[in-house]
Order: C-alpha cells, then sequence, then structure tokens
C-alpha cells in the first residue's frame, strides 16, 4: 500500500522524498520533546518511546530509520545522568527486526546509556498483537508516551489503544495516514477499515463523492474527527507533498498546547533540501506551501476569511484568531497579524485601529 516499497519488496527500500521530510519532523520534534519531558526541573522519572511500525533502521541509501533517529535524539539532546527512557520497536516483518537489530548494533556499537537507564527492546509481530502488552510489560502506562504509528498508510491500530495513549498521562501520537487504499478498495474492506475510524463507518460516504479531492478531504476529517473522540484535545495533521505530487498525511494528536506548539515549529523548520512542500488539508483551494521561510499566506488568508464569516457583526478578537490558527490549521500564531493587514490592505476586512494588534477586533469588510 502507498508509494513504498510493496509488501513483499526488498529490505531496505529507497527512501521516498516526503520520507526525509517526514524524518526531519521527528527529529526535530524528539529534540524537543525528550529534553521538556526528561530534563527540565519538571521532569519526570521516566518516558517511553513506542514504535509500532519500526522499519528496518536504515534506508537503502543508507540514511538511517525512524528507530536510529530517535536514539540518536535522546542521545544529543539529554545528557547523563537521564531519568528512564524505555523504547520499544515493533514491525511484523522479521527482515525488517533482523536489519534493525544490526543497525542499532552498528550505530551504538558500545552502549551509549546504562541497561537501567536506556531500555530499547526490539519485537516482531503486529502493530495490534504486541504492542500494547510490550507496553504493559515495559511499565510504561503512568509515564508519558510518544507513540509513532507510521504503517504503509492503512493504519491497521486497535483504536482501544488510541484512546488508552490520550487518556495516559502526557501522551502523544504522530500517525501515518494514506487515503489511496481506502479510496480505490472502499467497497472491498472490511470492519477493520471501519475499526480504523473507531468502529464508525461515516468514511464510506466517500462513495457518494465525485471527486478526488472530496474523498481525499473527507478520510483525513474522518480521521481527525477519530482521534478526536479518541480524547485528544489538540489535533495538528497536514500533507507533505513531494515535487513528483505524491503526499502523506500526518496526524499529530497531544493533550498539551505546549506539544502542539513544538510540533508546529518543528513543521515549519524542516529542512528544505527535500524539495517538499505542505498543505493544510482544510485549504479548499489544496494549495501547496513550498516556501517555508517566506510562507504562502494566501491559504491562510483563506481560512480566516471563512472564520469571519460565522463571527458575529462586532467581529472577532485578533487573539482568538491566532488560537484559530493555532489550533485548526498548519498556520502559526505568528503568521495571523501579517495576513490580516493584507487583508485589510485588499480591503476584505476592517478593524478599528490603524495597525492590527492582538487586542484589536477585525471583521469582514462591506
Ligand atoms: C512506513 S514503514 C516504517 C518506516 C519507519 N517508521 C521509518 O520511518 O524508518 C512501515 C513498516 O510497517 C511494517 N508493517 C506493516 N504492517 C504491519 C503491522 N500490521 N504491524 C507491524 N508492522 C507492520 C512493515 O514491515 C514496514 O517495515
Amino acid at each position: 500500500m502507498g508509494d513504498h516499497a510493496p509488501v513483499s519488496g526488498p529490505v531496505p527500500w529507497k527512501r521516498a522524498d516526503h520520507t526525509g521530510a517526514k524524518h526531519d519532523i521527528y527529529r526535530r520534534y524528539l529534540e524537543r520533546w525528550f529534553p521538556i519531558l526528561l530534563a527540565g526541573s519538571n521532569a519526570y522519572p521516566s518516558a517511553t518511546y513506542a514504535e509500532g511500525f519500526a522499519g528496518p533502521g536504515v534506508y537503502e541509501g543508507g540514511e538511517p530509520g525512524s528507530p536510529i533517529i530517535a536514539i540518536q535524539a535522546l542521545l544529543d539532546k539529554v545528557r547523563d545522568p537521564i531519568p528512564v527512557v524505555k523504547m520499544i520497536f515493533v514491525d511484523d516483518d522479521l527482515r525488517c527486526i533482523d536489519t534493525l537489530n544490526k543497525q542499532l548494533t552498528l550505530k551504538f556499537p558500545t552502549r551509549p546509556r546504562s541497561a537501567e537507564t536506556l531500555r530499547v527492546k526490539v519485537k516482531a509481530g503486529t502493530c495490534v498483537e504486541r504492542l500494547e502488552p510490550e507496553l504493559d510489560a515495559m511499565q510504561a502506562w503512568g509515564q508519558p508516551i510518544l507513540a509513532v504509528l507510521d504503517s504503509w498508510g492503512n493504519v491497521p491500530v486497535t483504536y482501544r489503544l488510541l484512546e488508552r495513549l490520550a487518556r495516559n498521562q502526557s501522551s502523544e501520537v504522530i500517525i501515518t495516514l494514506g487515503t489511496q487504499s481506502f479510496i480505490r478498495f472502499v467497497s472491498k474492506l472490511g470492519p477493520e477499515a471501519d475499526e480504523v475510524f473507531g468502529g464508525d463507518p461515516s468514511w464510506r460516504q466517500i462513495n457518494t463523492m465525485a471527486t478526488g479531492q472530496a474523498k481525499r478531504q473527507h478520510i483525513l476529517t474522518c480521521y481527525r474527527q477519530t482521534l478526536a473522540r479518541a480524547g485528544f484535545k489538540y489535533l495538528l495533521d497536514f500533507e507533505l507533498i513531494d515535487t513528483r505530487g505524491e503526499s502523506l498525511y500526518l496526524v499529530f494528536g497531544t493533550n498539551h498546547r505546549r506539544g502542539l506548539e513544538k510540533m508546529k515549529d518543528s513543521v515549519w523548520e524542516v529542512d528544505r533540501v527535500y524539495g517538499v512542500g505542505f498543505r493544510d488539508p482544510r485549504d479548499e483551494q489544496a494549495q501547496t506551501l513550498f516556501e517555508l521561510i517566506d510562507p504562502v499566506l494566501a491559504p491562510l488568508a483563506r481560512l480566516l476569511l471563512n472564520r469571519l464569516k460565522t463571527a458575529p457583526p462586532s467581529g472577532m478578537r485578533v487573539e482568538e484568531l491566532r488560537n484559530f490558527a493555532l489550533f485548526e490549521t498548519v498556520y502559526r500564531p505568528e503568521h495571523v497579524i501579517r495576513t490580516l493587514a493584507d487583508l485589510r490592505a485588499d480591503g476584505r476586512i476592517s478593524s478599528d485601529e490603524t495597525r492590527i494588534f492582538r487586542r484589536s477586533m477585525v471583521r469582514l469588510a462591506g
């Protein structure tokens, strides 16, 4: 499924462009996540990094896979003595398990931390069957868990696990979702596909939709709702698009505003060498944001105008729109005032003051 190696293809496989960008985001986020949880004044005694679809830890061209990136981020950012860090890597392909074990020895020939403070487990099996029992066995619950569920896009994960993670102390998920197989096989897929959406079959309404774009958006919306129902208060979802137009949809769920802000920072800082752009799944024109230094603000302008349509006649406070951008779009709060100033210069909105501040009120013009 998806744009990667077929299940029966070689291990390791060639790294797709958007995988490079995805790894860059993982690394940037983990370099923030580990120190916040483990090195700050409110450090937790332990935290767990869990992957349900770990892969072989290396790509055909020698690039590191996500398990290696995670361990390296920990070593680079949290110095000894560290609290206990547990890592669990599950994959159902024995070739991946074997290659990952070899990569771990190759990349970390001497144990970088004591066996007590860094516990790394590699387990063969499906995510559904192995991940939760391993988290139980490692006594991960009750302390923060970051679960990276990077399947080929079909997300074979139980809803129960998502709910359990959402309820667990300071826990977060990063999930990869592909829409192609859901769209292509909608009439063939059985209840296991509904389970991806928490048992809700609404995603099947794509059957009645005319365009690929509408179907894609519907699936993404359903998935976002699934994570919200599972209990994640804040979600950040976006598509990574490579130069060939292939896209990968990532969803991040957390219960902490700071987690959301840090993930958003990681996404906007992604290295441009990958030539990968972003798209906000809610932008009606599906415009790709390739230039991140000088971001394309047109999609945000459209989203803000839409939001203002439902505001009272007095308008909305800019601070509220900043929160809207943080919680409901791929944009950062810092992008909002600039965009509003442009919209005002174009006569699309009005405000009471000559400059736009966080406390200003803005409304649709006319
Ligand atoms: C996209 S790759 C993972 C890439 C890896 N996370 C990385 O970024 O380096 C997906 C992996 O999931 C494994 N896989 C597929 N279905 C699985 C399942 N049901 N349970 C566990 N692993 C599965 C495949 O063998 C493959 O290694």
